[in-house]
C-alpha cells in the first residue's frame, strides 16, 4: 500500500464513500459508522438487503467497549486472547450504535481484524469501519485485491494488502450473561472453533452455557445458500456413480431448483452440464481454507460449466474442517 493509497481511502470515506479492505479472512467493503450514506452504499453496492447486519472492524479493545452495552468478563477473556484475528463477538449494542449496522436488532459484531492495512485505515479515520465481505450478496467472498476489482467491476478503490492468510470469514459468536452464567451462540463457523472458545473460558473458571441459534432474527446470517460461485457447485458425499454419473444426475436434479432461496440465486444452468472441473483440497484445513474461494473463482473460469466437490470424510475429520465445509455447503446448487 502506498500512502496516497491510504490517502485516497480516507478521502472516499469522509466523503461517504466505501473502500475495499484487506483482512487477514477476507476483503471488507468499508464505511465509517459515523456516516449514514457510505453505510447505505455498503448496501447498495453489494445488492445486500437491508435485514443482514454489519460487522464493525475496530483498531483495539477500548473502541468495541465503546460499541457495547455491557462488557461481559468472557468478552475481555476472548478478546485478549483471539484479538487481533478472526473472531466476531455478538454483544448487546450502546444506543449510538447506528440500526442501520444492526439491521434494528439489539446486538451489534463488533472485531479487530489481523491486517496492518486495516488497522491502519481503523486508526487514521479514528472512526471505525464496519465492513461486510466485498462481494455481490451470495457470491463468493473474495481473498484477493483483484476478486474485490471483479466484484464491482472496478468501481470500489481497493487497497492491496496481498491474498488473506486464513481465507473464509470470521468466527461469530453470541455472548450474553444470563444470571452468573455465560451463554454462548456459535452463528458462524470459523477458524477459531468453540473447542477453542470453550477451552479458554473454562480455563477461567467462567460458567457457560451453549445456545442453538433458533430464532432466525437474531442470527440473520443463517442463510442456506451463499458464497456461490458462478457455475454449479456440486457436493457429493453419498452418490455411489463415477463423474459422468455425477454429471447426469445433476442435469436432472438441478433444474428442478427453485430460481433463488432465500433472496440468493441459485446457480442454475441454461443448458445441460457438460464439462467438470474438479475441487481438490490440500491435506492441512488451514491451506484448504485459505485458497478455497480463490480456487472456486478459478474453476468458474476454466472454461468448465460446473465444479465438482468429492468429499472425502477421512481427510475431512475434526473440527478444524468444520468452517470450510459449512462454506462449501452453503456454496453447493446441490447435494448428492
Ligand atoms: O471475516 C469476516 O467476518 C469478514 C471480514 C471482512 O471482517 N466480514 C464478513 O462480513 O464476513 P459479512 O457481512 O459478510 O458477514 C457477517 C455475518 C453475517 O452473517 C451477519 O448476519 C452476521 O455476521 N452478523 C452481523 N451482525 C450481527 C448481529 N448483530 N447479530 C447476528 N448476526 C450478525
Ligand atoms: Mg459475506
Amino acid at each position: 500500500m502506498t500512502p496516497a493509497d491510504l490517502k485516497k481511502a480516507l478521502d472516499l470515506l469522509a466523503h461517504d464513500g466505501v473502500v475495499g479492505m484487506p483482512t487477514e479472512t477476507v476483503y471488507g467493503l468499508a464505511a465509517r459508522i459515523d456516516r449514514p450514506e457510505g453505510l447505505r452504499r455498503i448496501f447498495t453496492t453489494k445488492e445486500r438487503p437491508f435485514f443482514d447486519p454489519l460487522i464493525v472492524h475496530v483498531a483495539n479493545v477500548s473502541q468495541a467497549r465503546a460499541l457495547a452495552k455491557e462488557w461481559p468478563k468472557a468478552a475481555e477473556i476472548l478478546t485478549r486472547a483471539f484479538w487481533p484475528g478472526p473472531l466476531t463477538l455478538i454483544l448487546n449494542k450502546a444506543d449510538s450504535v447506528n440500526p442501520l449496522i444492526t439491521s434494528g436488532l439489539e446486538t451489534v459484531g463488533i472485531r479487530q481484524p489481523d491486517h496492518p492495512i486495516a488497522l491502519e485505515l481503523i486508526r487514521q479515520a479514528s472512526v471505525p469501519l464496519a465492513a461486510p465481505s466485498a462481494n455481490r450478496f451470495g457470491h463468493t467472498s473474495p481473498t484477493t485485491a483483484s476478486h474485490v476489482q471483479e466484484e464491482f467491476r472496478g468501481q470500489v478503490h481497493v487497497i492491496d494488502g496481498g491474498p488473506c492468510q486464513v481465507g473464509i470469514e470470521s468466527t461469530v459468536l453470541r455472548v450474553r450473561e444470563e444470571r452468573g452464567t455465560t451463554v454462548l451462540t456459535l452463528l458462524r463457523k470459523g477458524a477459531i472453533t468453540l473447542e477453542h472458545i470453550r477451552k479458554l473460558l473454562t480455563s477461567y473458571n467462567i460458567t457457560l452455557r451453549f445456545e442453538e441459534p433458533t430464532d432466525r432474527k437474531q442470527a440473520p446470517g443463517q442463510l442456506k445458500h451463499h458464497y456461490m460461485p458462478d457455475i454449479p457447485l456440486i457436493f457429493v458425499e453419498d452418490f455411489k456413480g463415477d463423474n459422468d454419473g455425477v454429471t447426469a444426475e445433476a442435469n436432472r436434479r438441478l433444474h428442478e431448483l427453485p430460481d433463488d432461496i432465500e433472496g440468493v440465486k441459485i446457480r442454475k444452468p441454461t443448458r445441460p452440464l457438460a464439462k467438470a472441473a474438479f475441487l481438490n483440497f490440500q491435506k492441512d484445513p488451514i491451506m484448504a481454507a485459505r485458497e478455497l474461494y480463490s480456487q472456486l473463482r478459478d474453476l468458474s473460469a476454466t472454461g468448465a460449466d460446473h465444479i465438482i466437490y468429492r468429499h472425502d470424510p477421512v481427510l475431512c475429520q475434526g473440527e478444524a474442517w468444520e468452517g470450510l465445509l459449512d462454506r462449501l455447503h452453503k456454496a453447493s446448487s446441490l447435494r448428492l
